[in-house]
């Protein structure tokens, strides 16, 4: 039997190189992977955790979904779906509420930050419910699909393994019921930082930051100012380390790394000859270039075509609906509901 993966971004934000290394590079290629049945979600509804314009919301879901296009996701080989046109994982998640711990939620890192972030805007910043609930609605979005893995960044390993717990929980209570899903982080690129600090990590919050992300839709000029502006340390010696002081050399090397797909030890040997950090960010700026051109372009192809779009949409619902309302009804009858006949 094949493996199913399971992942999703939400449309809050044009994606970034962090997003593109982290995830959606990968999902591209497991496509190809004769073991594996995949799934990947444009998450609507895990967007509505913050404040959003109704209007831009619609507008970057259909542009999100053009990306998964212009990126290489294939409709004949991947499902491709919008959350909120099916409603089990929703329904879902209110179901896995009623078996999760409220404490297991607060002790949420991102649920930590992002609530005390906005907590220090005031009024305008007032933490919502669907904000602490966010990592349940990830939970329904996996378990219902019957996912065996999760390929994410770092920064969601914690959500994957609640997702875990709640499963455990879940087939205790109420008989074995939903796989225990892993986790599938790369050990290259799984936390991209920002080019402007790199001891914190790329954020879409933050794309707005001048020089601080690198937007998958950037033009070439914007992608190499970037990069040429990104923080490097005081010193010369190109090479991958743990040091804090040369993070932001890392951080290059890692994007540079990913996207030519060499090794570490033939990356160091690329630049044994370069005369500085210059010519370092010379090089990385090109293979970014080289690997958003192109996507680039077949977006605005693809970005135009709304009835394709639509086309796509209703065909990956039609499929999502098909795998996750079987188990949806089958948690519904364990958990003591009435199914109507
Ligand atoms: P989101 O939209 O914040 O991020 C999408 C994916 O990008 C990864 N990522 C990064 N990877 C490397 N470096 C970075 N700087 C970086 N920033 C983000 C994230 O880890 C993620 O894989 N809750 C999720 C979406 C989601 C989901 C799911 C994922 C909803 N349901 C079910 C998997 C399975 C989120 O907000 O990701």
């Amino acid at each position: 039997m094949k493996r199913r993966v399971f992942s999703g971004i939400q449309p809050s934000e044009v994606i970034h190189i962090g997003n593109y290394i982290g995830a959606v590079k990968r999902w591209v290629a497991l496509q190809d992977d004769p073991a594996k049945d995949n799934i990947y979600c444009v998450v609507d509804l895990h967007a509505l955790t913050v404040k959003q314009d109704p209007e831009v919301l619609r507008e970057r879901t259909l542009e999100l979904l053009a990306l998964f296009l212009a990126v290489g996701l294939d409709p004949a080989k991947s499902t491709l779906f919008v959350q909120s046109h099916v409603s089990a994982n929703a329904e879902g998640a209110w179901l896995l509420n009623c078996v999760t711990p409220e404490s297991w939620l607060k002790k949420m890192t991102q649920y930590k930050d992002k609530s005390a972030k906005q907590a220090e805007r005031g009024r305008e910043g007032t933490v919502l419910t669907g904000l602490l609930d966010y990592p349940v609605l990830m939970a329904a979005d996996i378990l219902f699909y019957d996912t065996h893995e999760v390929p994410v960044g770092e920064d969601q390993k914690q959500h994957v393994e609640l997702a875990r717990n709640i499963a455990e929980r879940f087939n205790y209570h109420y008989g074995e019921t939903f796989i225990v899903p892993e986790p599938v982080i790369a050990k290259a690129g799984a936390r991209i930082m920002g080019l402007d600090d790199p001891t914190v990590k790329m954020s879409k919050s933050m794309a707005h930051v001048q020089g601080h992300a690198i937007r998958l839709l950037d033009e070439p000029k914007q992608i190499e100012r970037a990069i040429m502006r990104s923080k490097t340390d005081s010193g010369s010696e190109i090479r991958f380390s743990a040091d804090p002081a040369k993070a932001g050399v890392n951080n290059l090397l890692t994007i540079y790394q990913v996207l030519t797909g060499k090794t570490r030890d033939e990356v160091e040997q690329d630049f044994a000859s370069a005369r500085g950090y210059g010519d370092l960010k010379k090089r990385v700026a090109e293979v970014v270039i080289a690997e958003a051109e192109p996507v680039r372009k077949r977006f605005a192809e693809i970005a135009t075509d709304r009835g394709e779009l639509e086309r796509i949409m209703r065909i990956g619902a039609d499929k999502a609906r098909a795998i996750s309302e079987p188990r949806l009804a089958d948690v519904k009858r364990k958990m003591g509901l009435l199914l109507p006949m």
